[in-house]
């Protein structure tokens, strides 16, 4: 079997984190956000992945390079002809693909249960393709399963009455009969080729589509707020590990992993699960559950909960609290009180937000 991956697209609702970082290098709990779907398929045992990148895309293959770490072979190709669908994106990879099964997995999707087993329900029950379902509370979001009697008879995209309350997840399973049947849909009306239509002309035309409700949680990381939950969710399961020094009036609660070369100093509590990247500096501050800090970070007189902090990004809240934010790399943010007149300065790219 082989794997294919989605990496590109523009990230437009994370703006403006997106204007200098692929979505998908966008860390959580300081791993860019799509080696968790390597490892997902690392551990499957597929070995060759083909991984799909906008057209000019440099920086994620120079970041996530061959596969050898995970024990894979990578090879990237670019989206032909702009954004036109995931099940675009399948048509594209046939060559690639050949005649063999393959997973499909949305790259900005993240998943707490191995699909290990979903591989094996596929092959063993002889599907013609195999989809992941997960309850949700908005499911006109997603594609959305209609089931009868234990069977999925219809798959909507983002229906404004959804017939269940599950979503699909971005994560599939094919024979290469799909190939036959990709050349008989009509894009949506956003202009896609949709692959919930995929599914939906599998089933009327007979062939046999298996789903499992996926185990533990699952997020499709499109919008900030879902970023910050993955990356609690992902916090959730760290282990300790401290390698960086801390200071005698530090007090550390919870599972908390800081980094080499890292310093915390003066009186500041770290409540976890949080998780601190190498040579950043700490001090008199309170950082509080769900923070991911990067490398080179330098936090001072803050007090910060449930936060993704990128590399070198400096902050100086004296004091006020920060919750719920994602600081870009080398972002600086201080008090509006340091300089006179005092007052809030802000120098901040298109699509930022701030709430002040
Ligand atoms: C895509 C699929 C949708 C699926 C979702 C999962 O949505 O079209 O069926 O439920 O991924 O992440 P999109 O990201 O295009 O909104």
């Amino acid at each position: 079997m082989k794997a294919l991956i989605t990496a590109g697209g523009h990230g437009t609702r994370l703006r403006p984190i997106t204007y200098t970082l692929n979505k998908h290098l966008i860390p959580l709990a300081n791993k860019p956000l799509l080696f968790y779907a390597l490892e997902k398929i690392a551990e499957t045992g597929i070995k060759e992945v083909f991984i799909n990148v906008n057209p000019g895309e440099k920086e994620l293959p120079k970041v996530v390079g061959n596969g050898k770490r995970w024990g894979l072979k990578i090879k990237y190709f670019e989206q032909t002809g702009g954004p036109k669908g995931l099940a675009h994106v399948v048509k594209v990879a046939r060559p690639y693909l050949k005649n063999e099964p393959f997973v499909f997995y949305l790259g900005d999707n993240i998943v707490l249960g191995s699909i290990k087993p979903l591989v094996k329900k596929f092959l063993k029950e002889k599907y013609n393709a195999f989809i992941t379902l997960s309850k949700v509370k908005d499911p006109e979001r997603f594609g959305v399963p209609e089931i009868k009697r234990g069977r999925i008879i219809k798959v909507e995209e983002k229906p404004k009455r959804p017939k269940s309350n599950f979503a699909v997840t971005g994560i599939y399973i094919y024979q290469p009969i799909v190939f036959k049947i990709l050349p008989q849909l009509k894009p949506s009306w956003r202009g896609e080729l949709e692959i919930s239509d995929l599914h939906s002309k599998m089933i009327s035309k007979g062939y046999r589509i298996g789903y499992e409700e996926i185990t533990g949680w699952w997020k499709d990381t499109g919008k900030a707020e879902d970023l910050l939950e993955g990356n609690a969710l992902i916090l959730e399961n760290i282990k300790n590990n401290i390698q960086g020094k801390l200071g005698p009036r530090v007090v550390v609660e919870g599972k908390v992993q800081i980094g080499k070369g890292t310093r915390i100093s003066g009186k500041t509590l770290i409540r976890g699960p949080v998780i601190i990247g190498n040579f950043s500096k700490i001090k008199d501050s309170y950082i509080g559950p769900y923070n991911s800090i990067g490398n080179n970070v330098e936090i001072q007189s803050t007090e910060i909960e449930h936060s993704i902090i990128l590399n070198k990004a400096k902050i100086n809240s004296f004091k006020r609290k920060i919750v719920d934010s994602i600081i870009g790399e080398e972002a600086v943010v201080t008090s509006a009180f340091q300089t006179l007149p005092s007052g809030h300065k802000l120098i901040i790219g298109n699509n930022s937000q701030v709430e002040l």
